[in-house]
């Protein structure tokens, strides 16, 4: 496999110094944080306007007449706007702020499929899905008797498409992940949609790992809802966006109900407000839209395209530099071209437990995630219960894989 260097070098050793707890130890060792598919680390910059925002200007917003109450209003709105551009919204009124998104898909089922799925209708999913992505459409299979229908993975780790046209005939929904946050396979987005389309049917598209990882402009997908969570691209936990086609939002009804996504309210009814508020019932998430923004504007500086460059060439390295050391012994799962895949790698080593091999890795101040990954029918495709999965963000770099790499070994001398 060729290890080209990144285009666009990304400077890791000056971005390491923008995140304060890249400096941290553990057991004396400097940490090496191979988790950013779980959760990535927060720059300066995020943390600093968070800080700012509730030092200087916090007050509710949408509200208040007063000047720090209007401030926050802005602030909250501009972070909508930031978001409507990082990902090629045609208007920020497309930008729903949710928790994350579980809490998109869920308010696309809920509100969407509430309304348009009825019983016998048909969804179709992929076998590589995030729980999140799985289990609402789950219960209105049980609530109301819709169809699910799965696209497999083959062996290689691809979803495989021989079917597509036959699965989504008479489908109402696909919707399915851009990126998956086990096998890191980039999966093709436009082609699905334009099929599914083609067969009548709308497109859900999961961006939660594919976001943080690659240039994302949702007109471009061809997709019809998309779902972005702030705490994977390096903003805080607590938020994240539905982006959605302004005529479906103006249709669907709203998800929750409370302060904040009304017209007016009377003791026998209720109107509703305009989109996106209609969707944002109560306080919502101020600082954590402040830092999203904060987020937003860092990954602009550093350009997508070069973020996706540096991650393609660490995986690359990574799958070359653990192969070539381990042989056989390590099973990468996925596919191991790195232009099918993003920067997460989930492996087998031995037959060392996925959660033993973690518990030994932080010996050495490796963070990496064990477990099913909120992906329990693809741990079964793949028969096995669990995976150990480093990934990659910008502050990585060749020297944390080689970490790794020798931490692998310290755990082989353990239970070996
Ligand atoms: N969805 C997150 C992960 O894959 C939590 O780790």
């Amino acid at each position: 496999m060729a290890i080209d260097a990144p285009a666009t070098p990304i400077d890791v050793a000056s971005i390491k110094k923008d995140f304060p707890i890249l400096a941290v130890e553990v057991h004396g060792k400097r940490l090496v944080y191979l988790d950013s598919a779980a959760s990535s680390q927060k720059p300066t910059a995020v943390l600093d306007a968070m800080d700012r925002y509730y030092e200087t200007t916090h007050a509710n917003v949408h509200r208040g007449v007063y000047t720090i109450a209007e401030e926050a209003t802005r602030l909250y709105e501009d972070a909508r706007k930031a978001m409507a551009r990082f990902i090629g919204a045609g208007s920020p009124s497309e930008v729903v702020f949710t928790k994350n998104v579980t809490e998109a898909i869920n308010l696309v089922a809920r509100s969407w499929g509430g309304a348009n799925l009825h019983a016998g209708d048909v969804v179709v999913l992929t076998e590589m899905e995030h729980h999140a992505n799985l289990v609402p459409w789950l219960q209105l299979k049980a609530e109301r008797g819709i169809e699910l229908r799965y696209l497999p993975v083959g062996e290689d780790g691809l979803l495989d498409l021989s079917d597509l046209d036959r699965t989504l005939a008479g489908a109402k929904l696909v919707a399915f992940t851009a990126m998956s946050n086990v096998l890191g396979t980039l999966t093709p987005v436009r082609r699905i949609a334009d099929a599914a389309h083609a067969a009548g049917a709308l497109v859900l598209v999961d961006g939660a790992q594919y976001t943080p990882a690659t240039a994302t402009d949702v007109s471009e997908l061809g997709v019809d809802f998309y779902g972005v969570t702030g705490h994977k691209m390096l903003g805080p936990t607590g938020i994240g966006v539905l982006w959605a086609r302004a005529e479906l939002l103006d249709a669907m009804p709203p998800f929750l109900g409370g302060g904040e996504m009304i017209r007016d309210v009377r003791l026998d009814g209720f109107t509703t407000n305009d989109v996106p508020w209609k969707f944002e019932a109560g306080t919502p998430p101020i600082a954590e839209a402040v830092g999203l923004e904060a987020a937003v504007r860092y990954l602009e500086t550093l350009g997508m395209d070069a973020v996706r460059a540096h991650e393609r060439h660490l995986t690359a390295y990574a799958i070359d530099t653990l192969t070539a050391r381990y042989g056989d012994d390590l099973r990468v799962h996925g596919p191991l071209d790195a232009d099918q895949r993003g920067g997460v790698l989930s492996f087998a080593y031995k037959d060392i437990h996925p959660h033993d091999l973690s518990q030994v890795l932080d010996e050495s101040a490796v963070c990496v995630r064990a477990g099913h990954h909120c992906a329990k029918p693809l741990m079964r495709r793949l028969g096995v219960g669990a995976t150990a999965r480093a990934s990659f963000s910008i502050y990585n770099d060749e020297a944390d894989v080689d970490v790794l790499a020798d931490a692998l070994a310290d755990a082989d001398r353990l239970f070996g």
